[in-house]
């Protein structure tokens, strides 16, 4: 299972660099958080990234491939399932994809989206499972059914037409607390392999934490103190003098 970072900064991103697999970005989140996506494909690679096309989607797909994709071989163009007006992307993307652009199909909410999607040899299909939980849908129940339609379409779809299908992956997207994580990662456990997680800073955070780990550590470090100090092990330490590796530890 790989782990994404939904981000557009840049500290977030060095912060979290031991940790994650890539990185999406999308409209909303480079409102929100600023950030330059020249700047963040540079910093990212060779670590995968999803920038995403809006307006006349081939053109600005097409203009952002051949801008950003020098910077970051590594790169996805995030395409919409459906446009604004309702209609759908599959034209655009299956001739993106003829064209050599790396598609990730974003806002997808359903199997079928899904599957057509990976039909067409989308890279990245991105599943927005806390929206379909937003509206009262089963989004775990879609992100299984879909993590093994991805999985085994990209096993079955190698060639189709004239051209070679990459592996496929399934973003699972909108992400909202550890508990999200936690269920969704055992969701698509049986197909862990081609299925990736998207996580927003805030809640990679939460995840480190847990009230009685901090209380644990505490007391551990307590009684470390009190048994070194009792066999004298301090000063031994402090003549090693090692100089520390991680900064600010
Ligand atoms: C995924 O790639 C999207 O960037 C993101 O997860 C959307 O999440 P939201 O529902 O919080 O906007």
């Amino acid at each position: 299972m790989k782990i994404f970072l939904d981000t557009s900064k840049i500290d977030e991103m060095k912060k979290w660099s031991h940790i994650i697999d890539g990185v999406t970005t999308n409209p909303s989140i480079l409102k929100k958080e600023g950030g330059n996506i020249e700047e963040i494909c540079e910093y990212i690679n060779p670590l995968p990234v999803s920038v995403e096309s809006g307006g006349d989607f081939y053109l600005e797909a097409m203009e952002l491939w051949d801008w950003l994709h020098p910077l970051n071989p590594n790169l996805a163009i995030k395409v919409p399932f459906l446009k604004p007006n309702g209609k759908d992307n599959l034209q655009v993307i299956d001739t993106l994809i003829r064209e050599g652009v790396t598609i990730n199909c974003t806002a997808t909410f359903n199997f079928n989206q899904v599957l057509l999607a990976t039909k067409l040899g989308c890279r990245y299909i991105s599943l927005f499972v806390g929206r379909i939980d937003d509206e009262g849908g089963d989004g775990l129940d879609i992100a299984e059914s879909c993590a093994s339609s991805v999985s085994m379409s990209s096993f079955v779809n190698k060639v189709r037409h004239d051209r070679t299908i990459m592996d496929q992956e399934l973003i699972l997207g909108s992400i909202r607390s550890p508990k999200d994580v936690d269920r969704y990662v055992k969701a698509v456990h049986d197909n862990i392999e081609s299925s990736i997680i998207t996580i927003p800073p805030t809640v990679l955070e939460k995840m480190t934490q847990h009230r009685y780990a901090q209380e644990t550590s505490k007391q551990f470090e307590d009684d470390y103190v009190s048994v070194v100090t009792l066999k004298g092990l301090k000063d031994t330490q402090k003549a090693l003098e090692i100089p520390h590796p991680i900064a600010g530890n």
